[in-house]
């Protein structure tokens, strides 16, 4: 009843521009549940479980407290002189003090010291953030137009299973509770590293390399994103970052390194696709061009790599995820700059030069191939995230389709 007055005396007298922006709170509080699932983390530098934000975090406390002293101790002086000096109390002319060498120096020293307090404080934190710290874990991050691929240089590819090292377009997996030390570098254009969670963002230079650390003690999935305007998928430049306890990290690097990509089963849909994708379509337009994957011939690296793409959670460097992979996939394999703007993927529909037009059933045979390259399970990390995280998301919805493959390596 009390609800129904409320609701009555609320439209009789709110008025409309209030009433406006009452709806847009409610639907922005019955949106946030979905939207809590969706981004699974709050996007803050204010995640104070990264050392990295801490030290910036105690920084920015620092200066803060000092700027509020400087406030009040002004606000003071000023106030104090205004009631203390009125003129409607002082009759006589006040005191002259032109040419007061103390109070010259006083005012300039103070502003000075000032400064340099501030600036301590800030030089101290870049003295700490900056250096690479000794045993970091090591990571490069490769920003392209439109997509990032990580690689682990002190995990190389066991030999039985293929070369190179274990590399992942997209989704980067680090262990949680150490210092990782980002080796960030830029393939085209200038991008920048960001998971605000992690720690600062750094530009991504071609030929320019810069190590970055960044950490968070808590295993989760953070966002990261392109900071620096690069074209016109930008803003579809995002990755994300699994961190996972120590054991399960060992875990899955050491399944990766392994990981020599499963054989499509003979007769399969993911044969005739793995066909295309080796050696195109009438001898034009192969995906191994382009795109690694490993344990196989495919060594393409202009592309994201997709060694693990069905262990993936995540299509066009974050634009979709779980069950929208499998929503947008086939028309991202026709004609991927047709729903990612500026993408740089040839279209497979016959328009790209020099690149065959697939067949629908063509592209379905594509999609089984890249579907089946998936971690063993040991490896796969959304399940790992998933088991220690009750809000972490479900593992990817294609991994959950059964894979027509057999296994080839281990
Ligand atoms: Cu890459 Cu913005």
């Amino acid at each position: 009843m009390k609800g129904v007055m409320l609701n009555t005396l609320f439209r009789r007298f709110a008025s409309r521009p209030l009433r406006s922006a009452a709806a847009a709170a409610a639907l922005l509080c019955a949106a946030q549940p979905a939207l809590a699932q969706q981004v699974h983390q709050l996007i803050t530098m204010g995640d104070l479980s990264s050392g990295y934000n801490r030290e910036v975090f105690w920084m920015s406390i620092g200066a803060i407290i000092l700027s509020v002293l400087i406030f009040v101790g002004t606000s003071y002086a000023l106030f104090h002189s205004v009631r203390t000096y009125r003129e409607d109390r002082n009759d006589a002319p006040p005191a002259q003090f032109h040419g007061n060498n103390r109070l010259e120096v006083t005012l300039v020293a103070v502003p000075v010291v000032i400064v340099i307090v501030l600036a301590l404080l800030t030089v101290r934190a870049m003295a700490r953030l900056n250096p690479t710290p000794t045993g970091a874990y090591p990571v490069n991050a490769v920003g392209a137009q439109f997509y990032w691929n990580f690689e682990y240089p002190n995990a190389a590819v066991n030999q039985a299973a293929g070369t190179g090292l274990v590399t992942n377009g997209n989704e980067l997996i680090v262990p949680a509770k150490s210092k990782i030390a980002v080796t960030i570098t830029a393939r085209d254009v200038i991008h920048a590293f960001w998971a605000p969670n992690l720690g600062g963002q750094r530009d991504a230079i071609p030929s320019v390399k810069k190590t970055w650390q960044v950490d968070n003690d808590q295993p989760g999935v953070y966002q990261g994103l392109c900071s620096v305007l690069c074209g016109a998928s930008h803003a579809n430049m995002r990755f994300k970052v699994i961190t996972l306890p120590e054991t399960e990290y060992q875990q899955f690097i050491s399944a990766a390194q392994n990981y020599k990509a499963p054989t499509p089963a003979a007769g399969s849909a993911a044969e005739a696709g793995y066909t295309i994708f080796m050696q195109g379509k009438d001898g034009s337009g192969a995906c191994a061009a382009c795109h690694r994957v490993q344990g196989t011939a495919a060594a393409g690296q202009s592309g994201p790599d997709l060694s693990f793409f069905g262990s993936r959670r995540t299509l066009g460097a974050g634009m979709w995820e779980g069950a929208d992979v499998d929503t947008h996939l086939h028309q991202w394999i026709k004609a991927s700059s047709s729903i990612k703007p500026g993408s740089l993927m040839p279209h497979y529909d016959g328009t790209t030069q020099g690149y065959p037009a697939l067949t629908d059933e063509e592209i379905n045979s594509v999609e089984a191939y890249i579907k089946s390259l998936q971690l063993p399970a040991q490896g796969n990390y959304w399940t790992k995230i998933a088991a220690l995280k009750p809000d972490a998301p479900v593992p990817a919805a294609q991994s959950q389709t059964p894979v027509t493959a057999t296994l080839g390596g281990n």
